[in-house]
């Protein structure tokens, strides 16, 4: 018999909330591994806040070499009031998450907002907006625009302070993403809505005449442009009516969040992160929840570890093709809401709250079919 194939992955558990639940990630990963015969070397790393009060720095050198060592990176979420007052290029989110997706090249986020027909109820939306619930894929440039463009930071100009940012956006990074986001439409219902501001930025101008041009490669692919000011409005209006979404980084921040609202709660969801890298056979990325560390609910035991969870499932089959073992991990999930456990952050009257303990145990369970 063939020996099972060993996949390392760095684990970095990160604030907040973080390191709760990844441990009931770790616990479906590693019972995964059982039911599908693979095999995963774990390595832990400190990130974030952790590590500045260990280290001094949010991003460790040791850290960066773990995930440099490892096939994917499983991450958790930095930040918290007691690092808010850190100058702005020391904090958490600025200099951890940012300089590894810059590092690792991630540039495509993906940024799945499933809403359940169980949970349609945890939407702030209509009912009969979200009936049935739905799903929209969130495409978002990572490494791009507003957040990376030099010239970058804050001067004394005639007595007055300034701050600058740039946005630039090369037409390989438009052409990348593009292809990717065509890619997955194949898989899905072949429609994406590209989201720009063409009607104010060059940027946008660039942005939707790469598209275009790469959609003629993709004719089996339905392609329309919504303006973002437009998109934001669209995704409240008729959320049911979009499948793909692709954007540039910093209107994908925000819309991403909006879409997360839009299903009732971000707990649920997880994302992403993928780059041109490969380490051996494996695709590399960066998997985690779309949410942050929500302090205010760290050690409580009460975090939804589901975003978690299903960053799992998306680093099984994206970085390595486990995509049998993917589905498994979904269908737990489905599986456990369906039985109606729920966390805080998704209970609703008639249904049975649990803990973050209990909920990853329930999925677990619900592993092996
Ligand atoms: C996100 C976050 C980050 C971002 C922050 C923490 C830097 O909001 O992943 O959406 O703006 O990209
Ligand atoms: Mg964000």
């Amino acid at each position: 018999m063939d020996m099972p194939v060993t996949y390392k992955i760095a684990v970095l558990a990160g604030d907040g909330i973080g390191p709760e639940v990844m441990a009931e990630a770790i616990g479906v990963l590693q019972r995964c591994a059982e039911l599908d015969q693979f095999r995963v070397e774990l390595s832990e790393s400190l990130v974030g806040g952790a590590a500045v009060e260990a280290t001094g720095k949010a991003l460790p050198e040791d850290t960066l070499s773990n995930c440099e060592a490892s096939d994917a990176i499983l991450f958790g979420s930095v930040g918290g009031p007691k690092w808010e007052k850190l100058p702005p290029n020391e904090q958490p989110e600025r200099a951890a998450l940012l300089p590894l997706r810059k590092h690792f090249n991630l540039f495509a986020n993906l940024r799945p907002a499933l809403c359940l027909p169980e949970l349609s109820a945890a939407s702030p939306l209509r009912s009969d907006l979200v009936q049935g619930g739905f799903e929209i894929l969130c495409i978002r440039e990572l490494t791009g625009g507003l957040y990376f463009g030099q010239p970058k930071g804050t001067r004394i100009e005639r007595g007055e302070t300034v701050a600058v940012d740039t946005m630039v956006y090369r037409k390989s990074e438009v052409e990348r993403i593009a292809h990717l986001a065509f890619q997955i439409a194949r898989l899905r219902k072949r429609k994406i809505v590209s989201v720009d501001k063409a009607n104010v930025l060059e940027n946008s101008l660039l942005w939707r005449a790469v598209l275009k041009e790469v959609a003629l490669a993709y004719t089996d692919v339905e392609l329309t442009h919504m303006l973002v000011d437009n998109a934001a409005m669209q995704f409240i209006r008729a959320p049911k009516t979009f499948d793909v979404v692709v954007t540039e980084n910093l209107f994908g921040d925000i819309l991403s969040d909006e879409l997360a609202m839009l299903t009732g709660s971000i707990g649920m969801l997880p994302s992403a992160s993928l780059g041109t890298g490969q380490h051996g056979n494996y695709r590399f990325g960066l998997y985690e929840p779309s949410g942050g560390s929500a302090p205010d609910i760290a050690g409580k035991g009460i975090a939804n570890p589901i975003a978690q969870i299903l960053s799992v499932a998306m680093m099984l089959r994206y970085s390595f093709s486990l995509n049998d073992a993917a589905a498994r991990i979904e269908s737990a999930v489905r599986k456990t809401i369906a039985k109606g456990l729920r966390t805080k952050d998704i209970w609703s009257e008639g249904t049975v709250l649990v803990s973050t303990k209990e909920m990853g145990l329930e999925i677990r369970a619900n592993l092996d079919h």
